[in-house]
């Protein structure tokens, strides 16, 4: 589709003392430390944007909470009509999809810059809001959407643009992190890890989007977007959480010298040669990482990305990736970034979405499996368990042998193989005789 886009008009020419005018969309743990931050960082904002930022509304759902240090005269339930007004700056951190989408696109209908925070919306119908941004020659900028403080979105978008990136990985919810965290340092089990996660503030009363994988998936998707030019929704992310997880899962990584977390992979497939298409793959799942990866020591609620680039090489970014202050950090850059922008009658980079990659079902991804298995302790059984490999076309790399008779305990590795011949392995295995129960499958990434 062609958009016709409108030039913004710069504003250097108007008084230094003319404000640049800002409606802030929610004000709970993050937008009651952004409008902290504007009130209270008012002189240096002004200095570093070169025109003075003035709050001029905050919607919120209901009057009733206090919220020290904010004039309570900024507050109105009406958000449609406070992005209706003369705004230049909108930031959205309602979150969700409605009615955060509407009022974006109504924001930038009437022309203001727009910096949101908002995974889910970006995941689910980011195109649409590019495009709106597009036609209005406005600004959409989302560094708070993917780990909180870690500056991920401007390198991907701008600071690695002229590199190939070919894999990111990534460590994107604070909770999971938590609590697998607290399953491997303290031994304890998934239940009491999330309650402590709750008890800190980390995990939500209603803790499934974090622990069933969907806001890291929502940000894989966001990721996967950027770093290979491509449009991918939350739609085509692979998912599982991180509900299964057993402390035997958490010993079996141990035993081999690995610890499990819930990572975010977006790769680029290799080039080969009279191919169509290279395509990419997005998957949210626990996997077994050696404990000398990068990312195996980000601990407690902590954030990582790992970016594998073809000049750059191998980045790391690291850092909170959750919470209010760390959020409102990142959204605070934004906010600084677009106002220059718009001070100069410029906008920053839309959608890069030319390449128009096919995204890769999670079956044809290559990945390595850990399986436990229980099984009868006698001959010819490995015999066995090594022909469903074999038939499926899966190589076995490691195979160790725990108790004897009644109680042995097959512990296999493989190579690479196909993600559908690996679960196609685990579904023959499960139907043979001499196999009692198949007590873990993980994926193994990161060696
Ligand atoms: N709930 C998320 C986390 C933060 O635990 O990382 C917001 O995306």
């Amino acid at each position: 589709m062609t958009l016709t886009s409108v030039r913004p008009t710069p504003l250097l020419n108007i008084s230094p003392l003319t404000p640049l005018r800002v409606a802030l969309l929610g004000c709970g743990v993050v937008g009651s430390e952004v409008a902290r931050l504007i009130i209270e960082q008012a002189e240096d904002l002004r200095a570093r944007v070169g025109r003075p930022l003035e709050l001029v509304g905050i919607a919120v759902r209901r009057y009733d909470q206090r919220r020290p240090g904010i004039d309570p005269e900024l507050f109105t339930t009406d958000a449609e009509e406070l992005v209706s007004r003369d705004i230049d700056l909108v930031i959205e951190v309602i979150g969700g999809i409605e009615p955060a989408r509407s009022l974006i696109l109504a924001a930038l209908r009437h022309g203001a810059s727009v910096v949101t925070a908002n995974k889910a919306l970006l995941a689910v119908d980011g195109a649409t809001l590019f495009e709106a941004a597009e036609r209005a020659g406005a600004d959409l900028y989302f560094e708070a959407a993917v780990a909180g403080a870690i500056p991920i979105i401007r390198p991907l978008r701008e600071s690695l643009v002229g590199d190939e990136i070919t894999s990111v990985i990534g460590i994107v919810n604070g909770t999971t992190n938590y609590i697998l965290d607290r399953m491997d340092t303290a031994g304890i089990g998934f239940a009491e890890a999330l309650a402590e996660a709750q008890q800190l503030g980390y995990a939500e009363a209603d803790p499934t989007a974090d622990i069933e994988g969907f806001d890291a998936a929502a940000k894989a998707a966001i990721l996967a977007s950027l770093a290979f030019h491509t449009r991918v929704t939350g739609a085509d992310v692979y998912r599982e959480g991180i509900t299964g997880i057993t402390p035997a899962d958490i010993a079996s990584a141990r035993d081999i010298g690995h610890v499990i977390k819930l990572l975010a992979i977006c790769q680029l497939s290799p080039p080969i040669a009279g191919a169509a298409d290279r395509t990419v793959s997005a998957r949210v799942h626990p996997a077994m990482i050696p404990r000398s990866h990068p990312l195996a020591g980000v601990g407690d609620a902590y954030n990582s990305v790992f970016v594998e680039s073809m000049s750059a090489g191998r980045l790391m970014f690291y850092g909170p990736g959750a919470g209010g202050s760390p959020t409102a950090s990142a959204v605070l850059g934004d906010l600084v970034t677009v106002a220059r922008n718009r001070l100069r009658g410029a906008v920053g980079p839309g959608e890069s979405s030319y390449a128009a990659r096919p995204v890769s079902e999670i079956g044809s991804v290559m990945t390595r499996y850990h399986l436990s298995l229980q099984v009868a302790d006698k001959a010819g059984v490995l015999e066995t368990i090594a022909h469903a490999f074999a038939e499926h076309g899966v190589s076995i790399e490691t195979v160790r042998q725990n108790g004897r008779n009644a109680n042995a305990q097959l512990v296999i590795v493989t190579h690479h193989a196909r993600d559908a011949a690996l679960s196609a392995t685990v579904r023959a295995l499960r139907k043979l005789d001499v196999v009692r129960e198949v007590t873990g499958v993980m994926r193994v990434e990161g060696d």
